[in-house]
């Protein structure tokens, strides 16, 4: 079975979430590899609609395990609201393991990143996400299999409440309170607090289909993206190795995930952005309001300079168009193919924010289509234009597009290859 990694090729919010619940149908794992709860993915079928922060999409699929790597941030208050959520729908119990790796997002973490600015500065998701990986990366955090040593826990928990009290004055959490907590949810998962990396690879040799399930999207790489303006992991295909400890293997699908047009949230340069009507058209029908957030996302064009970096950076074998349905009713599309950068046209995406903060789009018009395309279920049902604009986005960047998105739902999707 080839293994398949569905990644953002945007800025996030690609409805990754829709792709790899379908996907998900006929897997065995759905791994999530790197951010944390500032993610939100969002499955929409018979039960209801779901916004995931950390249980994996593929996990709602019946005989699909989810498993959140070494390489996600876990809060444990979010997952246990989460599979609340999930059992209030009356869906089935999702089976997920957790990695003893893993960092634990504890409550400082969200105060730290108010406090030191970062999330005005950056427009973060308030989820404690960089604070999290920052503790990590300087080798003082907690990780979920430390767990098991209570003790110690609290030892930790008194020592970072006295540290934080002399630097900000308050530590957003009692010690003794928030250990009890800690020791519940560990009593609570145990069983499933494991080594994700074995449980990965043991599925990767018995050749069970396994899905990487990507958060965010490549310009949001903390090294490859739009820095500083992009969140704490590892967003890309690299982030497998990177969060996971296995590697693709050759033949693996690497489905890069793209709305038909572009959208972020936060800070930071977008120059396919339209603040004006078209933006507004676009926010409205695709209801482009954060998932994690509820923040209107900015909204503009599809840019194919930038998919054309996440391809560089990613090498997708193939791509996902999704939300196609709300470029319905337009007379016609604008597409970015160049940036205008001090009068020159570059086909490249620039490398520092300075040039890409003063790139300007170069559009070509593509005629729109009229039709409502909701019920579309095969390719000989969209409008020509409709296809045509899909074979525009496969000539520019030499990959194919194998499925559009044209609804929320999980059966509004159609199998272009
Ligand atoms: P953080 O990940 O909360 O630290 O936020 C850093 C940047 O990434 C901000 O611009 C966020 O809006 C953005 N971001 C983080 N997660 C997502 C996501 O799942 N979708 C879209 N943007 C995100």
């Amino acid at each position: 079975m080839p293994q398949v990694a569905v990644i953002g090729a945007q800025w996030g919010d690609e409805a990754k979430g829709k792709i790899v619940h379908f996907l998900a149908r006929e897997a065995e794992l759905a791994v999530r590899f790197n951010g944390g709860p500032n993610a939100g993915h969002t499955v929409q079928d018979a039960y209801g609609t779901v916004q995931l922060h950390l249980v994996p999409a593929g996990a709602l699929q019946p005989g699909c395990a989810g498993v959140i790597a070494h390489g996600v941030v876990v809060d444990p208050q979010v997952l246990e609201e989460e599979l609340d959520e999930i059992r209030r729908q009356g869906r089935p119990e999702p089976v997920v393991y957790l990695s003893d790796r893993a960092s634990l997002i504890l409550p400082h973490h969200r105060l730290v990143e108010e406090l030191e600015g970062t999330a005005r500065r950056i427009g973060t998701t308030r989820r404690g996400i960089g604070p999290a990986y920052q503790d990590r990366v300087a080798r003082r955090g907690l990780r979920l299999g430390d767990l098991a040593r209570p003790e110690l826990v609290l030892e930790y928990l008194t020592e970072l409440e006295a540290d934080l009290k002399g630097r900000y004055g308050k530590a957003g959490f009692v010690p003794k309170q928030l250990a009890d907590r800690l020791a519940r949810f560990y009593a609570a998962w145990k069983e499933r607090i494991v080594d994700s990396r074995a449980v990965v690879a043991r599925a990767l040799a018995e050749g069970q289909l396994v899905i990487f399930e990507g958060a965010q999207g490549t310009l949001l790489d903390l090294d490859l993206g739009t820095y500083p303006y992009v969140t704490s992991s590892t967003t890309t295909v690299h982030g497998i190795g990177w969060g996971v400890g296995v590697r693709l293997s050759e033949g693996a699908r690497v489905i890069g995930v793209s709305k038909a047009y572009t959208t972020r949230v936060g800070e930071g340069p977008f120059p396919t952005e339209d603040t004006g009507e078209g933006g507004e058209l676009l926010r409205r029908k695709g209801r482009e309001y954060g998932a994690t957030t509820g923040r209107p996302r900015r909204c503009g064009w599809l840019d194919l300079v930038a998919l054309r970096y996440a391809h560089e950076v990613n090498s997708f074998t193939e791509l996902a168009i999704t939300k196609l349905d709300v470029l319905s009713g337009l007379d016609e599309i604008p597409v970015c193919t160049a940036y205008d950068l001090e009068g020159k046209s570059v086909e490249e995406f620039p490398k520092t924010i300075a040039e890409l903060s003063v790139a300007r789009p170069r559009y070509v018009r593509l005629p729109g289509w009229k039709e409502d395309i909701r019920k579309a279920r095969c390719p000989s049902d969209l409008p020509r234009e409709a296809r045509s604009y899909i074979a525009f986005v496969e000539e520019v960047l030499g990959v194919p597009v194998t499925m559009a998105g044209v609804g929320p739902g999980e059966d509004e999707l159609i199998i272009l290859r």
